[in-house]
């Protein structure tokens, strides 16, 4: 089973591309949405809500777990690694091909002040981003929005020009979303960055990045067809919403309210 968590329905973007990739896979989503937004939490907050997630996955037999959040990834995942024995998949800000694709040499990234904080941030921008200019911006109130099942009309548009503009008045033409729940907002952002802005979304390559851990790890799908579960430390309904928009089929059943 691949256990998947985020600290609310963001990760439900990564879920996508791992079902996309692995349709015969047992998923189990954990939305920790009752403790959202983990954005301008303490590292040691939440390292403690990974650590209980994470147990509580690999007690359903876990074979692997996905921090399907960039801000959790950046607090919490060396101590994962280092406390499970289990292998553990986390985001990656993909300034790498940002700065590869860029042609005015100004990229955006669009994150929580979690993510910008973290030292994977720091070194990803060592390692790749030394050609070009990088324009940061954190996302104050995009994760709420999301989290309350707003991802398009006139409050998203709002706090998005506010966010969005800077970007394509400074001259970028790439804008990485550097935190999960960000997705869902891209049409959104669409709308506003018209064609200034190519987005640029990590999951689908952490997504085959887990496909080829769990290819290392021997994960052999369960031979039901695949199963998916998805449960939620507070409310399921912009959950249930945001998985049915990509697959309605899942049953009402797969999705359970569960405190951890
Ligand atoms: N989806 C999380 C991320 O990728 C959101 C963080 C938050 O809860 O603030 O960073």
């Amino acid at each position: 089973m691949i256990g998947i968590f985020d600290s609310g329905v963001g990760g439900i973007s990564v879920w996508k591309e791992l079902y996309a990739l692995m349709p015969n896979q047992d998923f189990v989503y954990v939305a920790d949405s009752s403790y959202c937004p983990y954005g301008r939490k303490r590292t040691d907050e939440i390292i403690e809500r990974a650590k209980k997630i994470s147990e509580f996955l690999i007690d359903r037999n876990a074979d692997i777990v996905v921090v399907a959040c960039n801000t959790a990834t950046a607090a919490a995942i060396e101590y994962l690694r280092s406390y499970f024995s289990i292998p553990f998949v986390g985001m990656e800000p993909a300034i790498k091909p940002a700065a590869i694709e860029s042609k005015s040499g100004i990229v955006g990234v669009l994150a929580t002040a979690g993510t910008f904080k973290g030292s994977l941030y720091l070194n990803t921008l060592t390692k790749f981003a030394s050609n070009v200019k990088v324009i940061e911006q954190a996302g104050d109130g995009l994760v709420e929005l999301v989290e309350s099942g707003k991802t398009y009309g006139h409050e998203v548009e709002l706090l998005l020009q506010k966010y969005i503009d800077p970007f394509i008045d400074a001259g970028a033409d790439k804008l990485v979303l550097g935190c999960t729940h960000y997705p869902f907002l891209a049409d959104a952002i669409g709308k506003i960055a018209k064609n200034a802005l190519t987005i640029i979304n990590p999951a689908p390559s952490v997504a085959v990045q887990a496909q080829k851990v769990i290819g290392e790890n021997n994960v052999k799908p369960a031979g039901n067809g695949g199963s998916n579960v998805f449960i939620s430390t507070g409310n399921i309904e912009t959950m249930k919403m945001l998985v049915h928009n990509i697959n309605p089929n899942i049953s009402e059943q797969n999705f359970i309210s569960h405190n951890i």
